[in-house]
């Protein structure tokens, strides 16, 4: 049975580890996780550790970590699709049954033959087809049906017919989008319409661009043998009096493709800005899921994109990609939310929103930036890329080339940055009275942000500084401008330093108190940081002062790595903290469980099978990262 992501992470999101696991394990609650002894391997004192908070479990002493799902594979010994069957009942979330969800996609076929179309060009239109008209009009009231050359013959024919067969959406799907493509070339105003649009020969076949014709019935005399597969796709419709007819006519196609590269569902164009609406699209469908669904992802993703940008518009996405700039998508003439953030965060860490210059568009990005807010953990980075008036980034990129427009995307504004232009536009910020009311709205969207995340404190810091909030504790002394930190501390030091001066970036070094040796400070550091983490205040000057006070016991150490790591220099922006945490926290792990692999401390075959699957996971996130600069 295979058992889709999102119902995994909603099984997930449901089963709360702590509980779980407490009714395996004697679990006692220790600074910010619970702690037991392991039941995985024979130990005394416990070192088996539970996070709520990232609902994963991890055992510093036989390496044993993973979710819900993990504990109970391997705690009893039993397979995946067991173990989730069980935590289905358990949430009351139903895992896909393999019939019912194939039959979804099946519709019974009729054993028609089909019809064939006269040249595009040469239909003559009824008064009434002029537009795409909403289906509560029905526009057969004088509608002449085509004399068809096949009229009569049909029945003849059926005797000889196979029996009624079982049809797939998935392929009547392609089949269509075959059709619209063959139709293309018979008419002239679609081909005239792309051409006037800059699209290459190419381009039109690399997206599958296709035409519907005018014609009221095309796709019932094309695929006479599926209405009840059209009827289940929206693609035909029924009028008042019953008749059959098409929803998408005289209009240009763009078929959207899922991330198997299967077509799903079509949007379709109107030739001329007059006729509205301008674009209709293909309704939900079992197959056809707008709100999980990216035009362009698919395409993005053959072409390796990288970068991922949202725009608003089919033609967008298709002229960025003609112009050499891949990743871009859009939303299926729907806003963007969770889901569709959550599809791009999983291809990059960091993406990129487009949005109209004007108040509509500010506006947006409020709303897209409060849905992102949440999203906004593990080193994810959002830009705003505001777009000139008047310009969407299909007009953009023709105004100013593709170099420009490149330069552009690439300045476009951080979160950080968005988020202080977007707040201090409307306060006088010279003023107490405007800096204190900036300050209470940035807290009302920090506190969108997820609650063990640095951003909270770090944009709260990053906004002091730039309203001029006079710092009271400064801890740099040098000036040194390289990441290559002074060379009189090493690189657990600076990681000291980068704590002492930003608290909540601790959340970045957690796992690293797993693997580094006893007698080191930084271990000393990070054991305390565990204990107090919870209870840091929310103020950012309070927190320094909260962790200096617990740290006392190391105040001389701590006194002589702070004057030699100038860690403000690095970290102007709260991305830029969040990032180098972030790096440095993988480096040294990495270089932890190399020196254990080497050492040979571990104590058995499935234990180094472990450090080294920890290497590959680390690798795999650092390759990625890597790409990014
Ligand atoms: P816009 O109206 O902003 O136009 O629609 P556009 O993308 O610039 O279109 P062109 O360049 O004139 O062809 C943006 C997106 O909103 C959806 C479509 O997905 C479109 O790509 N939309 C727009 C609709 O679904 N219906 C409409 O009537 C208009
Ligand atoms: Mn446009």
């Amino acid at each position: 049975m295979a058992i889709p992501q999102h119902t995994i992470d909603q099984i997930l999101d449901r089963t709360d580890i702590v509980d779980l696991i407490g009714q395996r394990v004697k679990l006692k609650k220790s600074g910010r996780t619970y702690s037991g002894c392991c039941p995985f391997h024979q130990e005394k004192s416990p070192s088996f550790h539970v996070y709520a908070d990232k609902q994963y479990y991890h055992c510093f002493g036989c390496q044993a970590n993973g979710n819900a799902i993990r504990f109970l594979m391997d705690i009893d010994g039993r397979n995946f699709v067991e173990v989730m069957k069980d935590l289905s009942s358990q949430t009351g979330i139903d895992l896909p049954k393999d019939n019912q969800e194939s039959k979804k996609i099946l519709y019974k076929r009729e054993t028609k033959k089909p019809t064939p179309l006269k040249p595009a060009e040469q239909q003559t239109a009824s008064p009434v087809v002029e537009n795409n008209t909403p289906v509560a009009f029905d526009p057969f009231e004088d509608f002449q049906a085509p004399s068809d050359p096949f009229a009569g013959f049909e029945q003849f024919q059926i005797e000889d017919e196979a029996p009624a067969q079982e049809g797939n959406l998935f392929d009547l799907l392609e089949n269509i989008a075959q059709f619209y493509e063959r139709q293309l070339p018979n008419s002239q105003s679609a081909q005239q319409y792309f051409k006037k649009r800059g699209l290459t020969e190419k381009t039109i076949q690399f997206w599958r661009l296709g035409y519907a014709p005018e014609d009221w019935q095309h796709l019932e005399k094309a695929f006479p043998q599926d209405i009840e597969g059209l009827k289940l796709l929206g693609l035909i419709r029924t009028s008042d009096s019953g008749r059959d007819f098409d929803l998408l006519r005289d209009r240009v196609i763009f078929p959207i493709r899922d991330t198997k590269g299967r077509v799903v569902g079509f949007g379709g164009r109107a030739l001329n800005d007059e006729i509205k609406p301008k674009y209709i699209n293909s309704p939900d469908s079992e197959v056809f899921h707008k709100n999980q669904l990216l035009y362009g992802l698919y395409e993005g993703r053959k072409e390796k994109a990288h970068d991922y940008l949202m725009v608003e518009g089919y033609m967008d996405v298709i002229a960025l990609q003609q112009s050499g700039i891949h990743g871009a998508v859009a939303t299926l003439g729907t806003a963007s939310n969770t889901e569709h953030l959550n599809i791009l965060f999983k291809q990059n860490n960091r993406i990129t929103i487009a949005f109209d210059g004007d108040a509509a568009g500010q506006k947006a990005a409020r709303r897209t930036l409060e849905i992102a807010l949440p999203l906004l953990n593990d080193g994810r980075e959002l830009k705003f890329f505001v777009l000139p008036n008047d310009h969407d980034p299909d007009s953009l990129i023709r105004r100013e080339g593709v170099e420009n427009f490149k330069r552009l995307l690439e300045n476009a504004p951080l979160m950080s940055e968005f988020i202080f232009s977007h707040l201090s536009r409307n306060h006088n910020v010279t003023t107490p009275e405007g800096k204190s009311q900036v300050m209470a709205e940035l807290k009302q969207l920090t506190e969108l942000l997820p609650k063990f995340g640095s951003y909270r404190y770090l944009l709260q810091q990053y906004f002091r500084e730039k309203l001029g909030f006079n710092r009271k504790w400064q801890p740099q002394v040098n000036n040194d401008a390289a990441l290559s930190f002074s060379t009189k501390i090493d690189a657990e030091e600076y990681v000291a330093a980068i704590l002492m001066n930003h608290p909540y970036l601790y959340i970045h070094f957690e796992p690293l108190r797993a693997l580094i040796p006893q007698d080191q400070l930084l271990y000393k550091i990070l054991n305390i940081f565990n204990i107090i983490f919870d209870e840091l205040p929310d103020d950012a000057e309070h927190a320094k002062y909260y962790v200096l006070g617990a740290c006392a016991n190391h105040h001389f150490e701590l006194q002589r790595i702070l004057q030699q790591a100038n860690v403000s220099d690095y970290t102007t922006s709260p991305e830029q903290a969040d990032k180098l945490a972030a790096d440095f926290s993988t480096k040294l792990q990495h270089q932890y469980l190399q020196q254990k692999i080497r050492s040979k401390k571990f104590t058995s075959i499935a234990e180094m099978k472990n450090l080294k699957h920890q290497i590959y996971m680390i690798d795999k996130k650092r390759s990625l990262t890597l790409i990014d600069e």
